[in-house]
C-alpha cells in the first residue's frame, strides 16, 4: 500500500497537525505527514513538527502582493512537497477559489461544530448561547464556500451544565484528536471520497445491523430509559 502523501496547513497552536502526525507515526496508516505549511511565522505548531522531524514552511500573506500570488505559493509548496492530500488545521485564512478547486475532493479541514450548524468562528462560545445540549465537530472536504463543503465525519460531545467556552473547547478538542485522524485516514484508503459535491462513504456490510442498534448520544444518555432522569441532565 502507498501512503498518501499528506501536507497539513496550520496558522497556530497545531494541537490537530500533532495528532494527524501521531497517527501517522504508524507506518500502517494510510496516510504519511510529509509538510506542514503556516501562514504565521509564529505558529506553535511549527516547532512541534520540527522536533518530530517534519518538513515546514512559513507562507505569509503580507509576503505576496496579492491573493492569487500568496494562493500560487502555497500551491507552488504543495508541488514541492509532492502532496497528494491537504488537511486545514486550525488553517484561519480562506483559500482561493481556484487553489480549493484544483484541489477539492483532496483537501479536507476540521471544524469545531457539527456542521451545517455553527459555521465560522467562535463555535463555542455561540453553542452556549445558543443552548444546545450537543455539539462537536465535523470533518469535511474543502470546497470554496467557509465550513461547507461534504461531510466526512462528524463526533458528538454533550454541552453540560456550568460549561463555559473553554471547558466546552477542551471537550470538543479532545474529540478532533481522535476523529481527524480517523476521517483523514478513510479520505487517504480511497473510502470516503467527494463526487458531485457529496461524499461518498465505502459502505460496510454491517452498517444496516448496527444503525439499528446504535444510539450516537453522549454518555450519560445512552443507558438511561428514565424521562425523568433524562429531564434532569438535560435541564
Ligand atoms: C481547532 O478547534 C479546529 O477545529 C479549528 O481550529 C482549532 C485549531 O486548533 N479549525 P489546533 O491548532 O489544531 O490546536
Amino acid at each position: 500500500m502507498s501512503r498518501k502523501r499528506t501536507v497539513v496547513l496550520i496558522s497556530g497552536r497545531g494541537s490537530n497537525m500533532t495528532a494527524l502526525i501521531a497517527a501517522a507515526s504508524d507506518p500502517a496508516y494510510p496516510a504519511e505527514i510529509v509538510g506542514v505549511i503556516s501562514d504565521r511565522a509564529n505558529a506553535a505548531g511549527l516547532g512541534i513538527a520540527q522536533s518530530r522531524g517534519i518538513a515546514t514552511r512559513v507562507i505569509q500573506r503580507a509576503d505576496h502582493p496579492n491573493k492569487d500570488a500568496f494562493d500560487a505559493a502555497i500551491d507552488a509548496a504543495l508541488a514541492g512537497f509532492g502532496a497528494e492530500i491537504v488537511a486545514l488545521a486550525g488553517y484561519m485564512r480562506i483559500l482561493g477559489r481556484g487553489l480549493v478547486e484544483k484541489w477539492q475532493g483532496r483537501m479536507v479541514n476540521i471544524h469545531p461544530a457539527l456542521l451545517p450548524a455553527f459555521k465560522g468562528l467562535d463555535t463555542h462560545a455561540r453553542v452556549i448561547r445558543a443552548g444546545v445540549r450537543i455539539h462537536g465537530c465535523s470533518v469535511h472536504f474543502v470546497t470554496p464556500e467557509m465550513d461547507d463543503g461534504p461531510i466526512i465525519a462528524q463526533a458528538a460531545v454533550p454541552v453540560m451544565v456550568g460549561d463555559n467556552e473553554d471547558t466546552l473547547a477542551a471537550r470538543v478538542l479532545k474529540v478532533e484528536h481522535r476523529l481527524y485522524p480517523l476521517a483523514l485516514g478513510l479520505v487517504a484508503e480511497g473510502k470516503a471520497r467527494m463526487e458531485k459535491g457529496h461524499t461518498v462513504l465505502a459502505h460496510f456490510a454491517d452498517d444496516a445491523d448496527n444503525a439499528t442498534s446504535v444510539v450516537m448520544a453522549p454518555d450519560p444518555l445512552r443507558e438511561e430509559t428514565d424521562l425523568e432522569q433524562l429531564a434532569r441532565i438535560t435541564p
